[in-house]
């Protein structure tokens, strides 16, 4: 159930107003992530160079994150820049993709203002380029007071390396504390993340059909719904995005517990256990 955000569901395109019409409202998640896949792809299949496959992209971002923010998402986290793009890919297109984040900032805080979006970041930021890191912050003061969807970018990002950081800052904690190792609970860990001030996703969507994490909020995933597209990240837009959430509304989340339909009772199960010597413990 949304914790914040206005319903702003007549700015939904007749197509997207018809998925919407099939969702159940008190069943919405609170927390979308992405994994935003498949942008040299699209170029590719149009012989085009990559670089158009990203810029495109951008363009899928701002759409997806204003059809979120019409039908008061609280969270959506887009993976868009991962440790191993900054490490592995070419200097030009890491370059490219800089210059791109800018110039997405530049043009589109206008507009996340028009759809009360605020702008956030996790990640090793500060290792991005100076005149990224100011267009960053300009952003993120500019729209620090909106109240609708945060969006949240993950930039430079590792999900084990954000699991790096945290155990650095618990580590830090417990020394200045000289507290215990056996003290430590996942709600120390949690409170160490960068996403410590949001929940964990509910619905994880990737595009383009491959089937990984690669490294992408790892803790925080635990119990998570995934949906993997076969859609190219460039053509992805606010009417998948309900798509996705649809089909969220077709699981049923079990969080390692027994579900609804499994037909047996706590006392069933009881029996159950007992009928094939299943020693407890
Ligand atoms: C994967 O495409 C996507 C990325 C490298 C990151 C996502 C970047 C964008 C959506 C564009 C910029 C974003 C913002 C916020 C301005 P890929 O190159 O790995 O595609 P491929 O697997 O088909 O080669």
């Amino acid at each position: 159930m949304y914790s914040s955000g206005t319903l702003r569901i007549q700015e939904l395109t007749a197509e997207e107003r018809a998925v919407y019409a099939t969702l159940k409202p008190e069943r919405l998640p609170d927390h979308v992530a992405i994994i935003m896949d498949g942008n040299g792809r699209w170029a590719g299949h149009r012989s085009l160079k990559r670089f158009l496959g990203h810029q495109q992209g951008a363009k899928s971002v701002q759409l997806v994150t204003e059809t979120a923010s019409r039908i008061g998402l609280p969270w959506l986290t887009l993976y868009a820049f991962s440790l191993e793009n900054n490490l592995r890919r070419p200097r030009a297109e890491v370059n490219f993709l800089m210059r791109l984040l800018k110039s997405y900032l530049e043009s589109n805080v206008q507009r996340m203002m028009d759809n009360n979006i605020r702008i956030r970041y996790i990640g090793r930021t500060h290792e991005l380029p100076p005149e990224v890191q100011d267009r960053m912050a300009w952003a993120a003061e500019a729209t620090a007071r909106n109240t609708g969807t945060t969006l949240t970018l993950a930039l430079n990002y590792g999900g084990r390396s954000e699991l790096v950081d945290a155990f650095r800052g618990l580590a830090a904690e417990m020394k200045l504390k000289h507290l215990s190792p056996d003290r430590i609970g996942e709600e120390d860990i949690h409170r160490h993340l960068y996403t410590a001030h949001m929940p964990d996703p509910d619905l994880l969507i990737r595009t383009s059909g491959e089937m990984r994490l690669s490294n992408y909020l790892l803790w925080q995933v635990a119990y998570t719904e995934i949906f993997v597209t076969e859609r190219l990240w460039p053509d992805f837009r606010g009417i998948h995005l309900l798509e996705a959430i649809a089909d969220f509304q077709r699981r049923e989340r079990r969080y390692g517990g027994l579900g609804e339909g499994s037909g047996e009772g706590a006392g069933e199960a009881d029996e159950e256990a007992e009928r094939y010597k299943i020693a407890a413990g």
